[in-house]
């Protein structure tokens, strides 16, 4: 390749940014180099829908295979960028990067869309097989075949992918227990009424929760995983294991480029590293709160990857960044649908509409009384009022907002001025 854009990471980031390059007339050449050997899919149904078994790689594709060809997007699949350089002479930006199977790609323009890897265990037995990790197509598929065949598994991580697996392996009829070191759910992005919310819905599904919980080791035979030893002596007997324990950002070839990380790539609100001329989205940024502008956050969402991607091609092109956009996620487990929309980070007050119990209740957050984010368990109507609130600049007053008898959105107040482009 000679010049264009080289982007690296076949993610859904990745794809948007050539995507969003396209669409904004951009007619050099787009190289996406990917690690997979898969054209670029959708990662989320990876721990719902793909392990039931549901749907398959095919269903996942984010295009159809003749599209790479047709938008004049060069698709390099199962090469892994090892090393990247700027030019010193060339224009600002150019520069030159190579792959471990030995390609060479020189760039114009270079952005990074390499995402997160899973954080590994490193206990005694960690490397025994049957101890898996959820991240792309074929952990997942490794994961769907065993759990065709296991009795009793134990997932070692009580955040949204341990839970999310955890509630297919109990619909399979599987022996579940969740071993989760803190001392509640999912606590890196819900209030603790939604984590004891969890515990006891997974408890009524049959799924053991033990919390506070540390992993000491493993124990096996014949080179595979037998049993989970916890620290206080307890010890699990299991044939396979599940290890979501969260995500580590690929912050290498950053490195490489001398551009700043701090748990993930630094980047702006319009998706430029410390170095202007490089770009970067996805899972493997952090960047300013996308409302306030404020501190940092690392968003392992679609929405963000999305979102920042779309932002990133603007400024490779210079064009005008686009409206920030209301941060949104969701997580599926089993027939408990959870919907976020904002950031709750920083709450100081929070509303509880609904009786957890009942599985059908929403939390809203408030700082000083300005409305930051919903969780909506099986709630989609609270879920959108929220969002659509969120984006108008708007809120719903915190007294009476406890109401599930009263629609959301009749509640409707102003209060600050619509998102803002992002500086
Ligand atoms: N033993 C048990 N639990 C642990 C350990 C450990 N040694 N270390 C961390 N944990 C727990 C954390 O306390 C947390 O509850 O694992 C959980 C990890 O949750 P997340 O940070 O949500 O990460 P994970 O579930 O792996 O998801 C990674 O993939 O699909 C996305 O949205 C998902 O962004 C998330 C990412």
């Amino acid at each position: 390749m000679s010049g264009g854009t080289l982007i690296v990471g076949a993610s859904q980031a990745g794809l948007q940014l050539a995507v969003s390059l396209r669409q904004l007339g951009d007619t050099e050449p787009i190289t996406l180099v990917g690690e997979e050997v898969h054209p670029p899919y959708q990662r989320p149904p990876l721990s719902k829908e793909f392990l039931t078994g549901e749907t398959d790689l095919e269903a996942l594709a984010l295009r159809d295979p003749s599209f790479y060809a047709d938008a004049a997007i060069g698709l390099v699949s199962g090469e892994r960028v090892t090393e990247v350089a700027l030019s010193p002479s060339g224009p600002p930006g150019s520069g030159t990067a190579a792959t471990a199977g030995g390609r060479s790609f020189a760039f114009d323009r270079l952005a990074l869309t390499v995402g997160a890897g899973p954080r590994r265990l490193t206990v005694p037995g960690a490397g025994l097989d049957g101890i898996r990790y959820l991240r792309d197509h074929d952990d997942a598929t490794a994961l769907r075949q065993r759990l065709g065949c296991a009795s009793r598994v134990v997932v070692v991580g009580g955040g949204f992918i341990g839970l999310e697996a955890a509630a297919v392996a109990r619909a399979l009829g599987k022996d579940v227990t969740v071993v989760e070191a803190a001392d509640r759910l999912i606590s890196r992005a819900v209030a603790p009424v939604v984590s004891e919310f969890y515990r006891r819905a997974h408890l009524r599904r049959g799924t053991r929760v033990l919390l506070s919980a540390a992993v000491a080791g493993f124990d096996g035979a014949h080179g595979r995983v037998t049993t989970v030893e916890l620290a206080d002596g307890t010890t699990l007997p299991a044939d396979l294991v599940l290890v979501g324990v969260g995500v580590l950002p690929r912050t290498e070839l950053a490195e490489l480029l001398g551009l700043e990380c701090d748990h993930g790539i630094v980047v702006d609100g319009r998706a430029r590293t410390s170095n202007p001329h490089i770009v970067a989205a996805g899972d493997c940024t952090v960047q300013p709160h996308p409302l306030t502008g404020l501190g940092r956050v690392r968003l392992e969402s679609v929405q963000n990857a999305v979102a920042q991607a779309t932002a990133a091609a603007a400024s490779l092109l210079g064009r005008p960044a686009p409206q920030s956009a209301v941060p949104w996620f969701w997580s599926h487990q089993g027939d408990l649908k959870l919907q976020i929309a904002g950031l709750s980070g920083g709450y100081d007050q929070h509303v509880v509409r609904g009786e957890p119990d009942s599985e059908r209740f929403s939390v809203l957050y408030y700082r000083q009384d300005e409305l930051l984010a919903i969780d909506a368990v099986n709630s989609p109507a609270d879920y959108m009022a929220v969002r659509r609130a969120l984006a108008q600049g708007a809120t719903f007053p915190a007294s009476a907002a406890a109401d599930r008898g009263i629609p959301l959105k009749t509640l409707l107040a102003t209060t600050r001025p619509a998102a803002v482009p992002s500086s």
